[in-house]
């Protein structure tokens, strides 16, 4: 079924969107479930829903209840097949585990990490350093830290580790040191203020503000993104069946736009699709371990140059893939 995406124009362009419903659509396969782990203004799902079969259900995931309301609206052509979950997707195996018992395998998991455009562009949230906000940044406005909390009470160190890790920010420890001096810092625009004035003029990049990578830096630690990611992706990795009939086992597809997420991803997916781990002078093999999934991509595939023209947010962009096996899940490596 062929469903019109929308008569205004999205709110935020869902990226490689065509590879990912060649990945991860389910058409005239047996019936299962979806699973979008990162909603958002639900562009994948919807291309997802309408290119797979009408018996395919998606659970929708987002830590932002303005997203999932945004996605309730733009899918609400599927409302029957679609069920919201307001929770990080390191929650996953607890909300997904108990709708498979339900209806059916987990055919695929998408991940499109990051923040959406909705919440960079709403000022109020406190994602972007062009408006005067409170220094919030949390896609869980329920959550307990605020980027107020981080950048008024963390040490020096704490700060440049996060500026210079996250925000993979040569000047982290200047900014840190100038912030710690500044204290305490209440707006966006003020942070932003003391960051540009850390940075030394010389080193600017002409169409990069001096504080996009501190802003970066506090939204990943604000939000634990990497962490909720490292324990996100086992749960897919195990949730996702093996094959069936058909032949094709369930697949998980992730979209990152930072190298630390990128890494974690590789990691994992290398993890998955390793089998034997015996030492290499052990004549036979003693683990019996056979590979969890096999990679669909080979390395990261990236978005063509239309499409970065088109959307800069495609820009960063890595898809990596991979499909389930008929080997068990191993024990204790994930
Ligand atoms: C890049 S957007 C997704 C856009 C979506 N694919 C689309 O086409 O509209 C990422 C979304 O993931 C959500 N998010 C980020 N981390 C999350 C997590 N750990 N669990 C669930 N949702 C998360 C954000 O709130 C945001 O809405």
């Amino acid at each position: 079924m062929r469903v019109a995406t929308a008569v205004r124009p999205a709110p935020h362009e869902p990226v490689m969107a065509e590879r990912v419903v060649a990945l991860l659509a389910v058409a005239g396969r047996r019936p299962g479930l979806l699973v979008d782990a990162t909603v958002g203004a639900g562009g994948h799902a919807l291309a997802l829903l309408a290119a797979s079969s009408a018996d395919t259900r998606l659970v929708a995931f987002d830590r932002d209840a303005d997203a999932l309301d945004l996605a309730r609206t733009r899918l609400s052509a599927h409302a029957d097949r679609v069920t919201f979950v307001h929770a990080g997707h390191d929650r996953l195996t607890e909300y997904v585990a108990p709708v498979v018992a339900r209806e059916g395998p987990v055919l695929g998991v998408l991940y499109d990490l990051g923040a959406s455009s909705m919440q960079l562009d709403r000022p109020e949230r406190g994602f972007s350093f062009r408006a005067t906000a409170p220094l919030d940044m949390r896609m869980d406005a329920d959550a307990a830290l605020t980027a107020a909390e981080v950048v008024n009470g963390r040490s020096v160190e704490e700060l440049t580790r996060i500026i210079r890790w996250y925000g993979e920010e040569r000047f982290a420890r200047r900014i840190a040191q100038a912030v710690v001096a500044a204290r305490p810092l209440r707006t966006t625009t003020e942070l932003a203020g003391v960051v540009e004035r850390a940075v030394p003029a010389a080193t600017r990049r002409p169409g990069l503000h001096p504080a996009t990578r501190t802003f970066q830096a506090l939204r990943i630690e604000v939000n634990g993104e990497l962490e909720r990611l490292r324990s996100s992706l086992p749960q897919a990795l195990g949730l996702v069946a093996p094959p069936g009939a058909e032949g094709r086992g369930g697949r998980v597809a992730v979209l990152s736009y930072h190298s630390l997420e990128d890494r974690i991803v590789k990691r994992s997916f290398a993890e998955a699709t390793t089998g034997c781990v015996c030492p290499p002078d052990l004549p036979v093999c003693a683990c019996g371990r056979s590979p969890l999934a096999t990679a669909l991509t080979r390395g990261a595939e990236r978005p063509g140059a239309a499409e970065v023209a088109g959307n800069p947010r495609a820009r960063a962009a890595r898809l990596r893939a991979v499909e389930r096996t008929a080997a068990a899940p191993h024990r204790g490596r994930g």
